[in-house]
């Protein structure tokens, strides 16, 4: 198969790439910087860097003769109307594009858990998932947890001595099982909605974050903080981990930690 990763060079993104070519598809990554050997995992593919899919120029001519688009772009806010805006423009143009070029099927990955937490950042992920449920191309929506990744993708976003970080109950993957999920439901036929996907343990952020900074012996403080409102009870809820129907996946947060995934830092 031919199969495009819009947002390939990205954290969850890379493995679906690594993941996809093992697999023996041919591979097209899509992102606007792009780089097929980015922070030394070598995603391997046909790169089409220089590629906005919220703009859309040379999207149709990069998906010609592909048969199923992963994506997994992202922005970076905690403004509902910027992340709605993202989402929903990003979803919009792939899907005008993959018609025009013939794609049957649209895989897009979204958050588990977020149905009852509609402000900011998911309010744009439950708009992508409107737009994709209500576009022109069979699709598949896939929900993962947060990855094992996450907590260092907070800190790294986070300037100063201190970290604040929201309380928050969920239950990691590890985005190396979400890049192999989204392959096997790429590889099939649409399905509308696929099973989420969670990691094996329940986990607090506060907790991981802590243990990774321990384990890359960094010294930061970080703090936790209950954040008012519906976003931050949906946060402490417990509704991110997912219901019992879920796919586990295996590697826990500290296997991962010890695994060649992990880039002590980063
Ligand atoms: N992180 C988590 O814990 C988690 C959990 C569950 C679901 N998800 C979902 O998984 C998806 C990917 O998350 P991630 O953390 O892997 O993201 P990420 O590391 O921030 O990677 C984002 C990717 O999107 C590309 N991109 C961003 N804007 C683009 C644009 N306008 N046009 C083309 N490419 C663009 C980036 O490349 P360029 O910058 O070069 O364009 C990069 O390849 C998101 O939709 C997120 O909601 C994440």
């Amino acid at each position: 198969m031919r199969i495009a990763v819009a947002g390939g060079t990205g954290v969850v993104g890379r493995h679906a790439v690594a993941q996809a070519r093992a697999a023996g598809h041919e591979v097209v990554v899509l992102s606007r910087v792009g780089g097929v050997d980015v922070g030394g995992v070598d995603v391997g593919g046909v790169d089409v860097g220089g590629v906005d899919v919220t703009r859309g120029a040379g999207l149709v001519e990069a998906l010609r003769g592909a048969d199923a688009v992963i994506d997994v772009t992202n922005t970076t806010t905690l403004s509902a109307a910027k992340a709605i805006a993202f989402f929903e423009t990003a979803t919009r143009t792939l899907l005008a594009a993959e018609e025009a070029a013939g794609v049957g099927h649209h895989v897009a990955l979204s958050i588990v858990g977020i149905d009852g937490i509609d402000s900011s950042y998911y309010a744009g992920k439950l708009a992508q998932e409107r737009a994709v449920a209500t576009g022109p191309v069979p699709f598949t929506i896939a929900r993962a947890a947060q990855f094992h990744e996450f907590a260092g993708q907070v800190l790294s976003g986070m300037r100063g001595p201190v970290a604040l970080l929201p309380t928050l109950l969920m239950r990691p993957v590890a985005a190396r099982e979400v890049g192999a999920h989204l392959v096997r439901l790429a590889e099939g036929a649409a399905t509308g909605r696929a099973s989420d996907l969670v990691g094996p343990r329940d986990e607090i952020l506060l907790d991981v974050a802590r243990r990774q900074l321990a384990f890359d012996g960094l010294r930061r403080r970080v703090v936790g903080v209950r954040l008012p409102g519906a976003y931050g009870t949906g946060l402490a809820s417990g509704a991110l981990r997912g219901g019992a129907d879920a796919r586990q996946g295996r590697i826990t947060f500290d296997e991962w930690l010890r695994s060649e995934d992990h880039v002590r830092g980063g």
